[in-house]
């Protein structure tokens, strides 16, 4: 795994902005907007977790967020910029989220990806996700949504 100077903190009410901004750059046909990341935020850390991660001058190169609800939770979102893809940035948001999800007693994590997104299954599958299901014409377009579990472990 490529080795990455980015480190991870907390999402705050200004990162909104990058984010948001990255969000469109990343996933243009259904983006989230600013509001719905204040509206995540607002559940932060009742029932979420936000994180970003940020490289060596602080900028802000990925983010991702965690829903835990009872024993279950459910990877909302993990995003790196495209000029800072595959240097584990992605690996390192997604394992900040697990042991989030881990230290809230979390038992299964799930979530959702595009049949099409190739990178982002490979990354899930290396951190024991499994397949659990395909929902058809999940996504805009007629795309797939792919349904993943991984059962946490628990000392
Ligand atoms: C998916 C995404 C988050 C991965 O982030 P990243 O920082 O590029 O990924 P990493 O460098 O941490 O790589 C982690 C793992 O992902 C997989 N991966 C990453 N890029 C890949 C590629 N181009 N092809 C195949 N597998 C890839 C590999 O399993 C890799 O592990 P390895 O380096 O040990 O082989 C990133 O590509 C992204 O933001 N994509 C656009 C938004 C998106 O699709 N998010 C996921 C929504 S569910």
């Amino acid at each position: 795994m490529p080795v990455t100077s980015a480190t991870i903190r907390s999402m705050h009410w200004s990162d909104v902005q990058r984010v948001a901004a990255l969000e469109q750059q990343l996933f243009p046909v259904d983006a989230w907007s600013p509001e719905a990341f204040w509206a995540e935020l607002a559940l932060v850390p009742h029932t979420r977790c936000y994180i970003v991660a940020v490289d060596s001058d602080e900028q802000i190169v990925g983010y991702a967020g965690l829903f835990n609800a009872g024993s279950d939770a459910d990877i909302q979102t993990v995003a790196v910029a495209p000029d800072a893809q595959g240097r584990g940035i992605g690996a390192l948001l997604l394992r900040s989220l697990l042991d989030t999800a881990r230290s809230r007693g979390s038992s299964r994590v799930f979530l959702e990806v595009r049949s099409d997104n190739a990178s982002a299954i490979a990354m899930y599958l290396a951190h024991g996700f499994e397949q659990l299901n395909v929902r058809r014409d999940y996504y805009a377009q007629g795309v797939d949504a792919v349904v993943m579990r991984l059962m946490v472990k628990h000392e």
